[in-house]
């Protein structure tokens, strides 16, 4: 089949985002800036040192670019310490069953993350093989809202843009889909995700012939 779907990693196949908020609150306590569970709702799709970023403004802590460096490295050093305990148990509910799904449909699959650790947590998981692409932080200069990420999912899969399918649990990253004309199915609370051709709760909600329907219909939010 010419049709695609690309996942987002963080919050559509697993939740890694009380790990990035455990690691980033301990760099914030640090700095003594007063960083919530709320602020890091700002941080999700957000790359890296864009979400140093943030967190800085939010402390308004000015900061050289070598030492962002410094302190991005120490956050992810924590943030790895935490994932390094990841197994098969932690993927989403549904998220394997779908894709398992929509792979025996002949859909392919890639994988479409801001995360330079995405690759270490498939594998993790156990669900790298289920991939035929993987795009992550490392491969894209430009962060969510930007398509670059997905352009490149798409160009991996052989797939023109408008075949593929995003599920992405970041409103970042629905504009990213946006951006790069495709369709996307928002994973997570309809009152917060604008701009979805439809908002799931998770893939557990959803069925790939539900999910075909959407890629499949005329009506591009
Ligand atoms: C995204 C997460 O998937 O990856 C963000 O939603 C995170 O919260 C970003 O900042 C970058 O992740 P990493 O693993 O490269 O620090
Ligand atoms: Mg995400």
């Amino acid at each position: 089949m010419n049709k695609g779907f690309i996942f987002d990693l963080d919050g559509v196949i697993v939740d890694t985002a009380k790990y990035h908020y455990i690691a980033w609150k301990k760099l914030a306590d640090e700095m003594a800036i007063d960083f919530t569970e709320e602020h890091n709702e700002q941080l999700k799709g957000v790359s890296r040192l864009r979400s140093l970023d943030i967190l800085l403004g939010i402390g308004g802590v000015k900061k050289s670019e070598s030492e962002k460096q410094l302190l991005a490295k120490r956050k992810n050093d924590w943030y790895l310490t935490l994932i390094e305990q990841l197994t098969s148990k932690d993927i989403l509910p549904g998220a394997e069953r779908f894709i398992k799904e929509a792979s025996q449909k002949s859909i392919k699959i890639a994988l479409g993350s801001a995360s330079k650790n995405a690759l270490f947590i498939l594998n993790k998981l156990g669900i790298d093989s289920l991939f035929d692409a993987r795009i992550d932080g490392t491969h894209v200069s430009k962060a969510k809202p930007d398509p670059e990420v997905f352009l490149k999912a798409a160009e991996s899969l052989g797939l023109p843009n408008e075949n593929c399918l995003v599920f992405e649990d970041a409103q970042a990253g629905i504009e990213a889909a946006q951006n790069a004309n495709m369709k996307c199915i928002g994973i997570g609370n309809n009152q917060v995700l604008k701009g979805a051709q439809l908002v799931v709760s998770g893939l557990d909600q959803i069925t790939v012939s539900q999910a075909m329907e959407v890629l499949n219909s005329n009506i591009l939010k």
